[in-house]
């Protein structure tokens, strides 16, 4: 029998886990000041939902399989092509701009590298049924408020952000033509990760001339609005193409969060369907991958649902996140601790501790007792070791006077207190944390 998980899967142990529940709490809380709704769908979906149009990258590393239906079904690798389902099989009664957000927990059969494992969770956004600019800068202010939410500023993270139809307007400018947009496409995604001769063998070999070429690699190289503009005012038809990329970039300046921000065209996206913005955040000094991607897919729910709805949303990945926030110090403390031990001095006094930490747990507070009878000295040991603010000590004596010792744990004090008085005490100590 094989003792360990599965490559790529990760075991959460209670301080991991905590880590996961900030991450999670987090991603919810920041969605919802947004006016967003969560929503889920199954983890395992039908093959075809993926082979359709999510495109041959995220195709490969699928995990799918036959069910004993003899159906072809995969572990969902990304949430998209659900929720392009689900809201195409509504569409008329769902009050348009859709808001919603999901947290599902993904599969993708990757090589395991850092940043990359075969299951992570997802804080997914998407806005349907807006096509223009200020739903654009609406996910991706709501993308960077979710890093300032964790404590993450300019100087930590950065959106690289690109537009679509930006970098096609250049290409076909430098003589790449329509056949040839998905190899001319495909070299810039890959910019940042081959050897400028390794890209541009393909280039050569769909039938771009070097001139052209040159025409692609310079298009990549644009950094910041003011080159992309003037490059885009050198095409036919640039400026009007530029506009929303123009007014996203307005947008988040004037919600100021334009330091975050820098406009970078090597910003393609692996995804097949996205059809206008695109970005993706990183950690500002680039050693990590990317901590979110996303964009807009205005033909995705007319090719799963029929509906005609234009798209935009991202999706952030707790891997790479959780690896930024322990570089940076700002994982939480751990905070599994409870309010009270309540312990026996004697077997007789088992009851009355029973009675107690029930009526305690009963107002809300975080208790624990021995399940074995055990010496005073053992028991406030554990009561130690579990972080508890106070410890309740019932002993023959006190019980006879109606009382039970309170000892404060983090100022080692101790007073008797009637037992008619303690539930309240107690949820007023536990209250002021
Ligand atoms: P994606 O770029 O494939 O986009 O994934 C988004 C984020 O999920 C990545 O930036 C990364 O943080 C995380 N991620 C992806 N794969 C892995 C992995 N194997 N291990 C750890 N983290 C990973 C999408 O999935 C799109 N469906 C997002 C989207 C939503 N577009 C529109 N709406």
């Amino acid at each position: 029998m094989q003792a360990k998980a599965l490559p790529g899967f990760r075991d959460f142990y209670p301080a991991d886990l905590a880590l996961r529940a900030h991450i999670l709490h987090t991603w919810r809380a920041v969605a919802s000041r947004y006016g967003f709704e969560e929503y889920d769908g199954p983890p395992l979906e039908p093959l075809e939902l993926y082979t359709a149009k999510s495109g041959a990258e995220i195709v490969g590393q699928l995990y799918n399989f036959t069910d004993k239906g003899g159906r072809e079904v995969a572990l969902r690798p990304e949430m998209t092509p659900t929720l392009a389902r689900m809201v195409a099989a509504r569409a008329n009664g769902l009050k348009k701009p859709i808001r919603w957000f999901a947290l599902p927990q993904l599969f993708r059969y990757e090589r395991q590298q850092r940043g990359r494992l075969r299951e992570h969770f997802q804080l997914n956004c998407d806005l349907i049924g807006e096509p223009g600019p200020l739903a654009d800068a609406e996910l991706i202010a709501l993308a960077v408020d979710v890093m300032r939410a964790f404590g993450l500023g300019p100087g930590d993270i950065k959106v690289r952000l690109s537009d679509r139809r930006v970098l096609r307007t250049l290409l076909l400018a430098s003589g790449v033509t329509d056949q040839q947009l998905p190899a001319a496409f495909q070299a810039v995604d890959k910019i940042e990760r081959a050897e400028r001769r390794a890209l541009a063998e393909p280039l050569a070999a769909a039938g771009m001339t070097a001139g052209t070429i040159d025409g692609v690699f310079a298009a990549a190289a644009l950094r910041g609005l003011p080159a992309v503009e003037a490059a885009l005012a050198r095409a036919p038809g640039g400026e009007e193409t530029g506009r929303p990329l123009r007014r996203v970039v307005e947008a988040l300046g004037a919600m100021g969060l334009g330091e975050f921000v820098e406009v970078d065209l090597t910003i393609v996206r692996g995804l097949a369907y996205y059809t206008g913005t695109v970005f993706e955040l990183f950690d500002a000094g680039r050693t990590l991958r990317a901590i979110c991607g996303g964009g807009r897919y205005d033909g995705l729910l007319e090719a799963l649902g029929g509906v005609d709805l234009p798209a935009i949303g991202f999706g952030m990945g707790d891997v790479v996140l959780a690896e930024l926030l322990r570089e940076r110090g700002l994982v939480p403390a751990d905070v599994s601790s409870i309010d009270v031990f309540v312990a026996a001095i004697s077997e007789q006094d088992v009851p009355e501790v029973l009675a107690l930490a029930h009526e305690l747990r009963d107002a809300g507070l975080r208790v624990e007792y021995a399940l074995t009878t055990q010496a005073v000295g053992k028991q406030l040991r554990l009561a130690d070791a579990r972080n508890a603010r106070a410890a309740l000590v019932i002993g023959p004596d006190d019980r006879a006077r109606g009382q039970v010792m309170l000892k404060d744990l983090r100022g080692q004090g101790q007073e008797p207190v009637d037992r008619t008085q303690v539930v309240e005490r107690l949820a007023r100590m536990a209250a002021v944390v």
